[in-house]
């Protein structure tokens, strides 16, 4: 069986004979979120579809692209679309394209997502900065022979989100007068929303947000070393006695109206790293 180390070799190989690109900065866009990807001053998009065992996109509102290019003169590579355990995928399918972008030479992950607000003091269109995350998900990126040339056996989660990240994102979202909150993302797998009963045991258990991705992105991200920062658009209100029927096309809508604001953030942060 060919090793996950070989795979991601292969894939980084590939994607060498088509870019020279020496990309510092990874970014995950999330559902709704694909805009910041049209800022980009694309030099080389790639298929997912292309790329040597990188799993394929299934979901509509993603297109899966690896997107090589310069952005506020970063070199940036950006995942348009990503991969969710709810699709089938297995984590380590999931978190293979980080892995591939580690070895392309990024050193900061930056990941954007779509989630559901269980604070009730957040609003449906804020703007979440992780801070932490809890991992419900029942299931580990890392789970399996760990290759301790990728990182170790069993990584330190003291800091998965960068302080001096959060740091940064807080002060370029100060400066332009965007509001933040900061916070607790808890991933679960979907593909359903939760229950009431659900939403009041996330906010009980110390969950701001809720969402079905970056988790795993987070953890493998850590194992190599990567600094991470991450981002919740909060899309729907997961508010235990109110709660209202979920809409998924709001969902996206909401997800849509605030990404402006949240690219403003992003590319400040970029032109600050
Ligand atoms: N739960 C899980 N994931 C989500 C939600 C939610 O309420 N809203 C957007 N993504």
């Amino acid at each position: 069986m060919i090793t996950l180390r070989k795979q991601i070799d292969e894939a980084v190989s590939f994607l060498r004979t088509k870019t020279k690109a020496e990309p510092s900065i990874g970014i995950i866009l999330g559902t709704g979120l694909g805009g910041l990807a049209k800022e980009i001053k694309s030099e080389v998009v790639i298929g997912y579809e292309d790329i040597p065992h990188f799993p394929i996109s299934t979901v509509e509102s993603h297109h899966g692209k690896l997107i090589f290019g310069t952005l506020v003169n970063k070199q940036v590579v950006a995942m348009q679309g990503r991969f969710h355990y709810y699709e089938g995928y297995t984590l380590k399918q999931v978190t293979f394209p980080v892995r591939v972008m580690k070895f392309l030479g990024i050193r900061t992950l930056l990941i954007s997502n779509a989630a559901g607000g269980v604070n009730p003091q957040f609003s449906r269109g804020s703007i979440m900065i992780i801070t932490d995350h809890i991992n419900l998900l029942g299931d580990n990126s890392l789970i399996g022979p760990n290759d301790d040339t990728l990182g170790p056996r069993f990584p330190d989660m003291s800091e998965p989100y960068s302080r001096n990240l959060v740091a940064l994102a807080e002060q370029v979202a100060l400066d332009l007068r965007i509001r933040t909150e900061r916070g607790v993302f808890v991933a679960v797998a979907g593909p359903n929303l939760e229950t009431r009963a659900e939403y009041r045991f996330l906010r009980f258990i110390g969950a701001d947000v809720v969402g079905m991705s970056t988790v795993p992105e987070n953890i493998v991200a850590i194992h190599m070393g990567l600094q991470v920062l991450g981002f919740s658009i909060i899309t729907d209100e997961c508010f235990p006695d109110s709660l209202q029927v979920a809409n998924v096309e709001e969902i996206i809508a909401v997800a849509k109206n605030t990404e402006p604001k949240l690219t403003a953030i992003m590319k400040g942060v970029i032109e600050r790293l």
